[in-house]
């Protein structure tokens, strides 16, 4: 399978306009930080590009799962934020194509001292991130549960958001407020940003509740619901608890190829878009 690439790309030279991507959706457990580490892998090893992860939950989720213990870290992303570190003095190297800026607990401090900053609460990821951009063709961030200033720090900072959802339980409940949400960032914080996809997850197609979930979202949001689905694998799990991503844990479920073929085509999906946009800097609208 081919990927749309920049004219810039195609000629081999190396694009540094690195892109930024939220994953956000106000609701817990829909698949946000399984996605951006499954997803960021896939992407670091389609295009080669050097690709940083960063969490901007206070759970730390994301830091867990990629096997970083965040207690016996002296500074994450949080004294980046307000400039009391470098990006560079805090970001971990992975073994899996992706750097990694963590988070710790201390991140839901954060949370109060950016509300009471009167300037521009919600752009101080963007001021880290900014900079960043010459150096990773990517850049994936983790959203927490709740539309508050951490998401939207992520939103500002973001080109493009992937809005997950699980297919098989409560529908999907979260994303329209997250669809008005980014509405309202598109017009007072961010104009530059548009959604990549809605991405369906933990689908199982044996379960009919599972397609009319599936269905009743493309009939909504239309093609903004990715092609591409990720089914129900325990060995996301399994990954998770060995603290690596997907792709780099062996599992004999059955599921687990099936698993990492979607991200392998989400990452196709998301990179297609990418490459228009990279194109000729006048994509600016699908
Ligand atoms: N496709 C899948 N198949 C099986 N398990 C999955 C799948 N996607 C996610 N999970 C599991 O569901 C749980 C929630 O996923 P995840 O942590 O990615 O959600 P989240 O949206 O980041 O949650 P939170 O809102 O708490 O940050 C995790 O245990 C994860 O391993
Ligand atoms: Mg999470």
């Amino acid at each position: 399978m081919s990927v749309a690439l920049a004219p810039r790309e195609r000629r081999g030279e190396v694009s540094r306009v690195g892109m930024v991507i939220a994953v956000a959706v106000r609701k817990g457990g829909a698949g946000k930080t399984t996605t951006v580490c499954n997803l960021g892998v896939a992407v670091a090893r389609r295009t080669g590009e050097p690709v940083l992860l960063i969490d901007m939950d206070p759970q730390a989720n994301l830091t867990k799962h990629l096997g970083v213990d965040w207690r016996r870290l002296e500074k994450t992303v949080n004294q980046v934020l307000f400039g009391d570190a470098s990006a560079d003095e805090v970001i971990v190297a992975m073994p899996w194509g992706v750097d990694l800026l963590p988070a710790g607990i201390d991140l839901a401090a954060a949370e109060k001292v950016l509300l009471g900053d009167p300037i521009d609460p919600n752009g101080r990821l963007r001021e880290v991130t900014e900079p960043l951009r010459e150096r990773y063709g990517y850049i994936f961030i983790d959203c927490p549960p709740a539309l508050g200033v951490l998401t939207l720090n992520g939103l500002t900072a973001a080109d493009r958001v992937v809005v997950p959802f699980e297919a098989n339980a409560l529908g999907a409940e979260g994303v329209i407020e997250t669809l008005n949400m980014i509405g309202r960032v598109k017009k007072h914080l961010n104009p530059g940003l548009r959604v990549a996809g809605i991405l369906a997850n933990r689908f199982d197609g044996r379960l009919g509740l599972d397609r009319e979930v599936l269905e009743a979202a493309r009939e909504r949001f239309g093609s903004q619901v990715f092609r591409t689905v990720v089914r129900e694998a325990v060995s996301l799990q399994e990954a998770v608890g060995h603290g690596r991503p997907a792709a780099h844990y062996r599992s004999r479920n059955p599921g687990h190829r099936a698993a990492l073929d979607a991200y392998d085509a989400l990452a196709e999906e998301l990179l297609t878009e990418c490459g228009r946009w990279v194109d000729d800097g006048q994509g600016a609208e699908r």
